[in-house]
């Protein structure tokens, strides 16, 4: 199977019906998706396909062929960080940081299709991800920062 990932190409030896996520971690050791839930409900695994968020775990890879796949890594670099990445950087929004992967890569793909959302509109697109800690207000300042910076650099 070839995946395009983080703009690179891939040939994976692994069944169509291999969940993404494993093939992220444990072939291309690509770890900023996490494996939290595996059924889908937790958002830790979030990735950008085609630019809109997607749960790893659930997609098997025969669906990815052909498909721009981004993670974690491939947003921005420590030198270069993307919007969302400094602005979480900023608000130092995290505890134990498990869930924010998926929280980084939902909010990127609501600034994809949205580069200024309301504030519920981000409260709806975090919806559906699980976080146990207590960083929840400087995940919101962090989400409002970053759509500031996508807002701006557009106009
Ligand atoms: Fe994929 Fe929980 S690990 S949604």
């Amino acid at each position: 199977m070839r995946l395009t990932v983080n703009g690179n190409i891939h040939d994976v030896d692994a069944a169509p019906d291999t969940a993404l996520l494993h093939v992220l971690r444990n072939d291309l050791e690509l770890n900023g998706p996490k494996y939290g839930c595996g059924l889908g409900e937790c958002g830790a695994c979030t990735v950008l396909i085609d630019g809109a968020a997607a749960r790893a775990c659930v997609i098997p890879i025969e669906g990815c062929a052909g498909r721009d796949i981004v993670t974690l890594e491939g947003l921005g670099s420590r030198e270069n960080p993307d919007p969302v990445q400094d602005a979480f950087i900023k608000e130092q929004a995290a505890q134990c940081g498990y869930c924010l992967n998926g929280m980084i890569m939902s909010i990127r793909a609501l600034l994809n299709r949205n580069p200024r959302p309301t504030e519920a509109e981000v409260l709806e697109s975090l919806r559906y991800h699980l976080c146990r800690c207590g960083a929840h207000i400087e995940i919101m300042r962090a989400a409002m920062r970053a759509a500031g910076l996508v807002a701006e650099a557009r106009d």
